[in-house]
């Protein structure tokens, strides 16, 4: 059977393995997908074990994105632009990098009926996750994009180097330009902590969506603070992990499956942890 996986440490709660049978189940792949826990020091080795014991793809999650970067011998475009993979692909010898990430977003904003074109953007934070998805919002075509970060030199020094593709500019969380956006992204890790990034409550005047790219049983931080200020709509990450592990499995097999009941089992399964 073909075998795929997910990498990260930990892992032990990765839902991927949960999202990629229900896929297989659904479109009828025969496949084994397994989480491997893989020691801080010993990616690429639990990579290359993973390869030699038959493995044709897998996801890689936090810590390891960036050393998976290094790693491949070949990055798609997206990945290329991220600095970061989350799909490792393995075909005719050769190891393969994507990033599904910032399609993932796309997608479950398209799911959740909200097209970013001519849209104001904020998006929070300027980490990792940020990185991974700025290139897919600019595509969208969006009016404006601004990145604004806890520290400023991080948020400018990403839209230095995104803005030869679209309109984006980057600043400190005290200094974004003074308007009212129609979508604000949390990508910051501030709701890990139970944190709500620490902006002026003027930029969601407009009754603007708001995503937290975090997830969990209980609202995040994030969109708690939005709803109490007037958010039209608050959305969580659990979409957008569905929907970026679609893009993976799409990749790997040529066939995307149908996010909506993933997205229903994950819902459920989250109410009853
Ligand atoms: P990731 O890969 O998830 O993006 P990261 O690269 O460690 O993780 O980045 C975390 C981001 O969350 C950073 O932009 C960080 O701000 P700083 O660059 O100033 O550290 C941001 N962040 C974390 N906690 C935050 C908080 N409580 N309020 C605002 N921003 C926060």
């Amino acid at each position: 059977m073909d075998q795929y996986a997910v990498f990260g440490n930990p892992i032990a709660h990765s839902k991927s393995p949960f999202i990629h049978k229900m896929f297989a189940e659904q479109t009828g792949q025969s496949l084994h997908y397994a989480a491997i826990l893989s020691p801080l020091d010993g990616f690429a080795e639990s990579v290359s074990t993973f390869i030699a014991s038959g493995g044709r793809g897998a996801n890689v999650t936090v810590p390891f994105k960036e050393q998976a970067f290094k790693l491949v011998e070949q990055l798609s475009p997206a990945a290329r632009q991220a600095g970061s993979v989350n799909t490792l692909i393995y075909q005719d010898g050769k190891l393969l990098g994507d990033n599904t990430d910032g399609i993932g977003l796309v997608k479950d904003l398209l799911f959740n009926g909200v097209g970013l074109k001519d849209k104001a953007v904020l998006i929070l934070g300027a980490g990792g996750a940020t990185r991974g998805v700025v290139l897919p919002i600019l595509k969208q075509q969006p009016g404006m994009l601004h990145i604004a970060n806890r520290t400023a030199a991080k948020a400018e020094e990403l839209a230095r180097h995104f803005c030869q593709f679209g309109p984006v500019t980057g600043s400190g969380l005290e200094a974004i330009p003074p308007m009212a956006f129609d979508v604000v992204i949390n990508a910051s890790s501030s709701s890990l902590s139970g944190e709500s990034p620490d902006i002026a409550s003027s930029y969601i005047a407009n009754q603007p969506v708001c995503y937290d790219m975090v997830y969990g049983k209980e609202i995040t931080a994030f969109n708690n603070w939005c709803a109490a200020q007037g958010a039209g709509l608050t959305l969580d990450g659990l979409g957008m992990l569905v929907e970026q592990a679609a893009q993976s499995f799409y990749l790997w097999r040529g066939i995307m499956p149908d996010t909506q009941p993933v997205r229903q089992a994950l819902r459920m399964s989250l109410s009853q942890a």
